[in-house]
């Protein structure tokens, strides 16, 4: 491309979390630029951070409706928006921008209901448009060379899953200390902003997202006994899952495990080996052939190829993490918005970020889930 992609940005104001992390992600990437944006529904913090962009005025937009028909109709209109607003606001500012015909890269989980996200999943396709949703752990390189083991055979047949997404950010929600926190992530607690889950809809569709991308397995049915604490959203989840192949797996989240930060681990046990993956230490990849002492696998040596090899950004023994993962996915959107702009064809590899059809499978995991625990602990088909 002779040019940078212009892109435009929805929520991520200066004091949000995980915006500003798309941004420096994608200035990583240094082929994309950001010419628009409605930042937040506070007008003075949507102005400050257009302002600090360097935006010009007629692009730092009050609303998302005013944004997307405002982008619509320029000859330099943006080539794709950023959505990271709360879960809440997906569906509508996703479909805004559909209608417009840009393309999308939308924070999970992608919406509320399924019907919502069959909905924004169709009219994509309709539009020949990509859409994008942030599950950020396939970005890894380690990620990627797991899903690699995986597909050529090097731990055998899946036997068993076993991962788990452990937080403590909700401890004082519970208990004897319980405060009222007014830090900018409650809303995930309050279920008009955040959907019918908090802990499954904010982490345990994390893992669901993961382990599909490594193994390819997707949950046909779980049985998940989720626990509310007396809150009117769940903060702990544990979900048995059943695949299409009938193995089974356990995925536990929450966010009131005392001591545990981030802590995604994704465990895939086979007939020949196992791997384990830790987000926390996301450079390295356990494998175990079985009979074998355990191999440790680093990002960005000779020995590791595919596509853990393509997403590097600094040599081996620097550390990459959240920015870099999420900048891999951005390469990914990006480098196919690119393609389809030149006219050039389209690879299956250029594909490989998560799209929308990842994010039906994620409301669909969520409602399952949620269901299977309200219904008494039942098996629920997705
Ligand atoms: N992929 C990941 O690893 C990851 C990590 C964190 C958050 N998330 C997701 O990202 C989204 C945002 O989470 P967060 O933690 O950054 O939230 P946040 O509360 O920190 O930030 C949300 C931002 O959106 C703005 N906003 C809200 N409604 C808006 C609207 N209608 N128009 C414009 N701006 C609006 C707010 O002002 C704020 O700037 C959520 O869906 C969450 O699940 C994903």
């Amino acid at each position: 491309m002779k040019r940078k992609l212009r892109y435009g940005m929805v929520g991520g104001s200066l004091d949000a979390f995980i915006g500003g992390v798309h941004r420096k992600a994608i200035a990583l990437e240094e082929t994309a630029e950001l010419v628009a944006g409605c930042f937040s529904t506070n007008s003075e913090k949507n102005l400050k951070c257009g302002e600090f962009y360097n935006l010009s005025g007629d692009r730092i937009y009050s609303d998302y409706r005013e944004m997307a028909e405002g982008e619509k109709n320029r000859e330099d209109k943006i080539d794709f928006v950023s959505i990271v607003t709360p879960n809440s606001t997906h569906f509508e500012i996703s479909k805004a921008f559909l209608e417009a015909d840009i393309h999308v890269m939308c924070e999970k989980p992608l919406c509320f209901t399924v019907e919502e996200a069959k909905e924004l999943s169709e009219l994509a396709k309709d539009r020949n448009l990509f859409f994008g949703v942030m599950y950020t752990y396939s970005g890894y390189p380690m990620v990627k060379l797991a899903k690699q083991l995986v597909e050529d055979g090097e731990i055998g047949h899946i036997l068993n899953v076993n991962a788990e997404y452990l937080q403590d950010w909700l401890i004082d929600q519970v208990g004897e200390d319980e405060n009222t926190d007014t830090n900018l992530s409650i809303w995930r607690t309050d279920p008009k902003v955040s959907g019918i889950s908090n802990c499954v809809g904010d982490i345990g569709t994390h893992i669901e997202n993961t382990v599909a991308y490594i193994t390819g397995l997707h949950p046909k049915k779980v049985l998940a006994s989720l626990d509310y604490y007396g809150k009117e959203l769940d903060l702990n989840a544990n979900i048995i899952v059943e695949y299409e192949n009938g193995v089974h797996g356990v995925y536990s989240s929450s966010q009131v495990c005392v001591g545990h930060l981030n802590g995604l681990v994704v465990r895939v046990f086979g007939t020949k080996g196992s791997i384990e993956w830790v987000q926390e230490d996301p450079n390295y990849l356990k494998v175990v052939r079985k009979g074998e002492p355990e191999q440790i696998y680093h990002r960005g040596t000779a020995y590791v190829g595919g596509r853990a090899a393509e997403l590097n950004h600094i040599p081996a023994g620097h550390p990459e993490g959240l920015v870099f993962a999420i900048a891999n996915h951005y390469r990914s959107f990006m480098g196919a918005i690119c393609k389809k702009l030149e006219g050039s064809s389209i690879s299956n590899k250029d594909l490989d970020f998560p799209s929308v059809l990842d994010g039906v499978e994620g409301v669909k995991f969520i409602h399952a889930a949620v269901g299977s625990s309200k219904e008494g602990n039942i098996w629920r088909e997705l």
